[in-house]
């Protein structure tokens, strides 16, 4: 048993034609083990030192890393450790784009690491000097896509029914594993090969129609190597087994994860997330916190698919290795500056791995400390006691009769062996034979023309070729009782899609009914003359580039292709030219619209022009109507005006006569007035000069009365005074 900890490695591609093309500008740098990137926005600098810095950025520089620099540090030790007896297990990591499937899988002359490493454990094993040990290897293909696991090797069940999902099951020994995988016994680098084609290509047929999977899906490539070693007690010879179990992983692109993870939203939508690739971080992040604080973590494993079956290479009995994959850009560079952080972490894992032993190896090891006890005993001491040697012996006896029955049922496992090599010969026929069904050709007659399938995913690119033979291709729906020479999935191909003609060399394409069939981008509606380089797009997500290769070599075509095998540019090439001749369509059919619209306006204009003209008339005619009779009114009321003025008029004058009358009147009334006023003073005057007088006499009057009053006053004191003097007798 040993701890090891997570090797990590980064590496960096070149600029892509698309980063060249928007003068992308360089924004990691490496140094030895250090990686060092600069934020164009910040302009801050970080840097990370991993257990390899690869820079695959110019090929001239002079610590440029190539395919077989990245394989011999990163997979060869692995490789090696695996022929301990170690499980071992090495995963590409990185955004889309970035050269997880280069690195891994690797393109045309560009091997990646996994054809490498598999070429290498053939040569070592077949140039084996130790003849004492042999070598079984079995692999297996799977992809998980939506937490769904597909077997890569097997296209259907022994119904003849497509292939369910397959699920995982844990054993209580050997941990998780998917039920029903197919394993296939490979005896050659050349077996493995044949397989991983085959896998590809049904990597490439799921794919075709269905946006964006490819960079969705994890595949996981898993190799079990078995050593069987002879070794020698007592000159007896007795087999031994170590097992190591390979996983080579080419992961999702991680920047659908880190999305989804900080939108809410695409968190409920469930199928857009990459559940796996979620739990993976999550994951790692327990590990290396575990490893850190050296405290329990619980670790997700058990919440998605991939990092269940991942599980002990992730945290436990394996040697694990992970190459985190960047793009140079500094459009991307917080999805680099992310991954370089996830790459971190990893680093901090420490994994536990031991060999894998079979329980004859611990067998032989007793016997053989057995046999050492008992020769050392004997050389001792010859006065060794009979019983004790009888023991030993016994002990001896037993276990190798234990060895014996092992190795019988390692025979028998052996015979199997082969039995199993046999069976997947058999099967790999077998599902070569289903696949050209679908009409995918493994064996190429360079001389048939052909379409080859173009694919988003340069990985799945070029990946199916189709052979167009002399006379007539049919093309139409998949389906099991179906004959057609080529059988598409998908729901815009038509049951009888197109038929392809080669007549003499001439390939022409027709199109059946309104099956819709693009050439060069546009929508053909009748048979169609194909040449070398065209582009055949089927129901709208089937992409293909027509091959001639007669017409390559009379000099008739020339490619129009300047890197030819690039299948990946060619896609984008023929996806562009299907937008734009969709839009040129949807722009003439805008423009017919818009004149049809302007012809219609018009005429509506018109017959609404004539419409109101009318309206207006007939308008017209009700005012003038109205005005006439309004001017029968009005002459009607002038005249009665002109009656009434005239009666006004002798009104007024019989008026002003009355006023004139009135005024005399008023005069008249006037001097009359005035002269009662006059008289009236008059008669006042002569009132007063009659009061003047009245009052005048009336006192003299009242001065005569006075007088009179006063004689008689007088008088009466007179006589008064004459009674006083008079005798008092008589006569008072
Ligand atoms: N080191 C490299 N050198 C040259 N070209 C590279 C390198 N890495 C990647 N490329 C190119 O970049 C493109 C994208 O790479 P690749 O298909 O490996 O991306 P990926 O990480 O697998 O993406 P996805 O997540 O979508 O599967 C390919 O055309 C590939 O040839
Ligand atoms: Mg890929």
């Amino acid at each position: 048993m040993e701890n090891s900890a997570v090797t990590v490695a980064v590496r960096v591609r070149p600029l892509n034609s698309r980063e060249k093309i928007e003068n992308g500008q360089q924004v990691i740098f490496m140094d030895n083990h250090t990686t060092t990137i600069h934020h164009p926005d910040s302009k801050q600098s970080y840097s990370f030192t991993y257990d390899f810095s690869f820079c695959s950025f110019d090929k001239t520089d002079p610590n440029f890393a190539s395919q077989q620099v990245v394989y011999e540090k990163l997979a060869r030790p692995l490789l090696e450790r695996a022929f301990e007896g170690f499980n071992t297990c090495l995963f590409a990591y990185g955004q889309t784009g970035s050269g997880k499937s280069y690195t891994m899988m690797g393109y045309g002359e560009e091997a990646g690491m996994t054809p490498r490493f598999c070429e290498e454990l053939f040569s070592r094993v077949t140039n084996s000097q130790n003849k004492d040990v042999t070598c079984h290897l079995e692999m297996s293909y799977f992809e998980v896509y939506n937490e769904k696991i597909h077997d890569l090797l097997v296209v259907k069940d022994e119904q003849g029914q497509k292939r369910l999902p397959l699920r995982v099951r844990e054993h209580p020994l050997f941990g998780p594993y998917v039920e029903d995988l197919s394993t296939n016994v490979v005896s050659s680098y050349a077996d493995i090969q044949g397989w991983l084609e085959l896998g590809n290509k049904q990597r490439a047929t799921a794919a075709t129609g269905m946006n964006d999977k490819s960079s969705r899906s994890h595949s996981v490539f898993t190799l079990v190597m078995t050593q069987t070693k002879t070794e020698f007690v007592e000159e007896e010879e007795h087999d031994h087994t170590i097992t190591s179990r390979i996983n080579l992983v080419d992961l999702a692109g991680s920047e659908r994860c880190s999305s989804a993870q900080t939108s809410g939203d695409r968190l409920r939508e469930g199928a857009s997330i990459n559940k796996s690739l979620l739990t993976l971080g999550k994951v790692i992040s327990a590990l290396s916190e575990q490893c850190q604080s050296r405290k329990k973590v619980f670790t997700p494993y058990r919440e998605s698919v991939l990092t269940w079956l991942l599980k002990e290479s992730l945290g436990g009995n394996s040697k694990t290795a992970m190459i985190a994959t960047l793009s140079p850009a500094a459009s991307n560079v917080e999805e680099t500056l992310s991954t370089l952080r996830y790459a971190r972490q990893a680093r901090m894992i420490i994994n536990v791995a031991k060999v894998n032993e079979d329980t004859n190896a611990k067998l032989i090891r007793e016997l053989k400390a057995e046999v050492e006890k008992l020769r050392a005993a004997q050389m001792s001491s010859q006065g060794i006691e009979p019983e004790k040697m009888r023991l030993f012996q016994q002990e001896i006896a037993a276990l190798k009769a234990q060895l014996t029955q092992q190795e019988r049922e390692m025979a028998e496992a052996h015979r199997t062996w082969k039995e199993k090599l046999e069976q997947a010969e058999k099967r790999k026929r077998e599902e070569t034979k289903e696949l050209q069904k679908a009409g995918i050709t493994f064996k190429v007659d360079n001389r048939l023309p052909n379409l080859v399938n173009l694919n988003e995913d340069p990985q799945l690119s070029e990946m199916l070729l189709y052979m167009i033979k002399e006379g007539q291709t049919k093309v139409g729906k998949r389906k099991s009782e179906s004959a057609h020479d080529i059988q598409l999935s998908g729901a815009l191909i038509a049951d009888e899609h197109c038929v392809i003609s080669n007549v003499g060399g001439t390939v022409s394409i027709t199109p059946i009914k309104d099956a819709k069939t693009f050439v060069n981008g546009n929508l053909v509606s009748k048979s169609t003359v194909l040449h070398h380089g065209d582009r055949v797009i089927l129901g709208g997500d089937h992409y293909f580039r027509f091959n001639h290769p007669v017409e390559v070599h009379s000099g008739k075509r020339v490619s129009c292709w300047t890197q030819s095998g690039d299948g990946h540019k060619d896609f984008e090439y023929a996806k562009n030219e299907l937008l734009a001749a969709q839009r040129a369509q949807l722009e003439a059919e805008i423009e017919k619209a818009r004149v049809k619209a302007k012809e219609e306006m018009m005429q509506g204009i018109q017959v609404a022009k004539e419409m109101a003209q009318k309206e207006l008339m007939d308008q017209k005619m009700l005012y003038e109507n109205k005005i006439k009779a309004l001017e029968r009114e009005l002459e009607e009321e002038s005249e009665r005006k002109r009656l009434q003025e005239l009666n006004n008029q002798r009104v007024a004058s019989k008026m002003e006569e009355l006023q004139t009358a009135k005024t005399l009147l008023e005069q008249e009334v006037n001097l009359n007035k005035k002269r009662l006023h006059m008289e009236a003073q008059a008669t006042r005057q002569a009132m007063a000069d009659h009061d003047i007088r009245h009052a005048k006499i009336l006192e003299a009057l009242e001065a005569e009365k006075r007088k009179i009053a006063e004689d008689l006053e007088k008088m009466q004191q007179k006589m008064a005074q004459k009674e006083m003097h008079a005798p008092k007798n008589g006569s008072s």
